[in-house]
């Protein structure tokens, strides 16, 4: 049994797992379209974290994690609560890179995604609109802008390309900079 995890789980998995790949899917673009009542926002103020939008020949970076059989209910309803809403699951091949050509990691990963059928699904924004609600969002998990630039963190050490988070972090470090 694998998970595929694209957001915080690509550092901070909270399960214990007996190996790991690196790898990417197909069809998805990772995106701050979902909101964080619960983590990093408050519901008066929520926060943004990334979910998964659907799109033909896009590809999205992960880590995929072999979980034990015997861990898999605890592990699976834990994630079901890791974020409020209900996620939806997902089963996905994990590819050695972005090219249909690369060798095929993992055949049927789960992988939780949020839709617009979620609650506190919030949908795509200007990105400036994106990065100003990141910069003042904080919650019980701590500042929003640390989820981003702890994803950005890893997937720049990785060499992994995402324009839309690079773009934000970009734009959140010109927040804190108009604020001092
Ligand atoms: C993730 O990091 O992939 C993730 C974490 C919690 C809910 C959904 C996805």
């Amino acid at each position: 049994m694998w998970i595929f995890g694209y957001g915080s789980l690509i550092w901070k998995p909270g399960f214990p797992f007996l190996d790991k790949k690196n790898g990417y899917i197909r069809g998805f673009s990772r995106r701050f379209y979902q909101g964080s009542p619960d983590h990093r926002g408050v519901p008066e103020a929520p926060g943004r974290v990334v979910t998964l939008i659907p799109e033909p020949d896009a590809w999205c970076f992960g880590v995929a994690y072999r979980i034990p059989l015997e861990d898999k209910e605890e592990i699976l309803s834990r994630l079901d609560h890791r974020e409020q809403g209900g996620y939806e699951r997902l089963y996905v091949d994990v590819y050695e890179a972005p090219s249909p050509a690369a060798p095929l990691l993992v055949a049927g990963a789960l992988v939780y995604l949020a839709s617009e059928k979620n609650p506190h699904y919030l949908g795509p924004a200007p990105l400036p609109v994106i990065a100003r609600q990141i910069a003042n969002s904080r919650g019980p998990s701590g500042a929003n802008e640390e989820y981003l630039f702890s994803l950005a963190a890893h997937l720049r050490r990785l060499g992994v390309e995402d324009p839309h988070v690079f773009a934000l972090e970009e734009l959140v470090l010109e927040e804190r900079r108009k604020k001092t």
